[in-house]
C-alpha cells in the first residue's frame, strides 16, 4: 500500500470472517467483565474503559501511519492535544518557547497554566528560523511551533527550528492542524511530536471535537502516554469512532477544499476590496518559497486582509454571505467566514493595513462561493 490513500481505506480494520462489519464495532464501556478473578490486574488486557477500545486503537495506528511516526496519542479535543503534550515535558523552572502565531487557546494555556505551574513562556517571531537558536536557554524544555500561524498564516522554518532545538535537547511540538499532514509532514522535517486537531478534516462535518499527538520516537509516545494516564485522560469511543471514519474519505475532502480554497485566494486577489490575500500557495506571500520547500500542497483555510472600513462594514459582508457560515473551526463539509480582528494578538510583525476575514472552504462549488463573496461585496462600501 503505496499510497496514503490506501492505506487510510484498509488500516485499522478487523480481518473479514462470517458478516464482519468493516470497521471495528464501537464498544461503549466503562466497566469490563472478566470471568475469572485472576485475570483482572493482568498487564496484558485492558482493564477498564478508560483505558481505550479497538477503536482507539485502530485511530491510533492511522494517527501513526499519517505522519510515519512512531506513537500515537488521543485526546478528547484539539486543545488538549496542543496543552497535553507540552505539559508531558515541562517542569517549574522550565523555559517554553512559543510562536507568536500560536492558536489563541493554545497561548492562553502557556500564559495562565504554564505560568501557574512555575514554567515561563517567551514569544518568539514565527519567521525567527535559525535564530531561535540564541532564544533557546538551558532550562528550555519545549519549542512550539505553528505552521502556517493561526489567523496570520506565517509558514515557519520547521526544519531550522527543530535542528536548533535538538541541539540543546528541547523538544519541538507542531500544531499540524491546518495541513491535516496531508500536505505537510513536520517530524519528516526535523520536529519530534506534531499535534492535530481532528476536530477539522477528520472529524470534517462540525459536529465532533476530537485530538491526536504524534510522536517520531517511542521515547517520547511513552512520556504523553504517561501524562494521559496520570490526568484521566479518556475520549468517548462514539467520538473516536467518528474520526476513524473521517480517516476513510479525509484525502479526497481535503483535496477538493485545497483546490476550492487556492480558486477563492486567487480570485479574491484580483478585487478592489482585498489589499492582501494570506495564502502560503500564493507567489505573493511572503513565505510562499518556504512553503514550495515544505509543504506538497495548501489546505481549505486562508485569510483576507480587507480595504480598510468600519467594522460593522465587516460585519455586514459577513453576514451578506449566504453560502459561508459565521463559526469557528474549519475542515467541515460547509464553508465559513469570521472577521479575525477582535481575537487578533500579535507582539510581533506590522499591523495588516486593514480588517482580516478568514475563509474556511467546504465541499460547495468554488462557482457558487466566487459568485456568493461576489454579492457580498456589494455591501462593502
Ligand atoms: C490550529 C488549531 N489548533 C488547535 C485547535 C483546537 O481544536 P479543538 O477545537 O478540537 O479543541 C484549533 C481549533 O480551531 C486550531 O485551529
Amino acid at each position: 500500500m503505496t499510497h496514503r490513500r490506501t492505506r487510510f481505506a484498509h488500516l485499522g480494520r478487523p480481518e473479514p470472517t462470517l458478516a464482519t462489519p468493516v470497521n471495528h464495532p464501537v464498544e461503549r464501556a466503562s466497566t469490563l467483565l472478566f470471568d475469572k478473578s485472576e485475570d483482572l490486574y493482568r498487564s496484558d488486557l485492558r482493564g477498564y474503559g478508560r483505558h481505550g477500545s479497538q477503536v482507539h486503537d485502530a485511530l491510533k495506528r492511522l494517527f501513526v501511519d499519517l505522519e510515519g511516526g512512531a506513537t500515537a496519542q488521543l485526546y478528547p479535543s484539539g486543545v488538549m492535544a496542543c496543552t497535553q503534550p507540552v505539559l508531558s515535558f515541562v517542569r517549574p523552572g522550565d523555559h517554553v518557547l512559543l510562536t507568536d502565531s500560536a492558536y489563541g487557546p493554545t497561548r492562553f494555556f502557556c500564559q495562565t497554566f504554564l505560568k501557574q505551574m512555575g514554567v515561563e513562556t517567551e514569544l518568539y517571531d514565527p519567521r525567527i528560523g535559525a535564530g531561535i537558536e540564541a532564544l533557546i536557554r538551558d532550562n528550555t524544555a519545549v519549542v512550539l511551533l505553528e505552521s502556517p500561524g493561526s489567523l496570520t498564516f506565517e509558514i515557519q522554518d520547521i526544519p531550522a527550528i527543530s535542528a536548533a532545538a535538538r541541539k540543546r535537547a528541547a523538544v519541538t511540538i507542531v500544531d499540524n492542524t491546518w495541513s491535516a499532514g496531508l500536505t505537510c509532514n513536520p517530524l519528516a522535517l526535523g520536529a519530534d511530536i506534531t499535534t492535530h486537531s481532528a476536530t477539522k478534516y477528520f472529524g470534517g462535518h462540525g459536529d465532533l471535537l476530537y485530538g491526536g499527538a504524534i510522536c517520531a520516537s517511542e521515547d517520547h509516545g511513552s512520556t504523553l502516554a504517561l501524562t494521559a494516564k496520570q490526568l484521566g485522560v479518556a475520549s468517548s469511543p462514539d467520538d473516536a469512532y467518528q474520526v476513524l471514519r473521517g480517516f476513510r474519505s479525509v484525502s479526497a475532502r481535503f483535496a477538493q477544499q485545497e483546490r476550492t480554497a487556492e480558486a477563492l485566494a486567487r480570485w479574491l486577489a484580483d478585487r478592489d476590496e482585498v489589499r492582501q490575500v494570506l495564502h502560503p500557495a500564493l507567489p505573493s506571500h511572503p513565505d510562499h518559497a518556504l512553503w514550495r520547500r515544505d509543504f506538497s500542497g495548501g489546505a481549505c483555510l486562508f485569510g483576507a486582509v480587507l480595504a480598510p472600513g468600519p467594522v460593522v462594514q465587516v460585519d455586514r459582508f459577513i453576514d451578506a454571505l449566504r453560502l459561508f457560515g459565521v463559526g469557528f473551526s474549519y475542515g467541515g463539509f460547509e464553508s465559513l467566514a469570521i472577521h479575525c480582528d477582535p481575537q487578533l494578538k500579535r507582539k510581533f510583525g506590522e499591523p495588516f493595513e486593514g480588517p482580516l476575514v478568514r475563509f474556511a472552504c467546504g465541499l460547495e462549488h468554488p462557482d457558487d462561493l466566487i459568485a456568493d463573496l461576489e454579492q457580498a461585496f456589494a455591501q462593502y462600501s
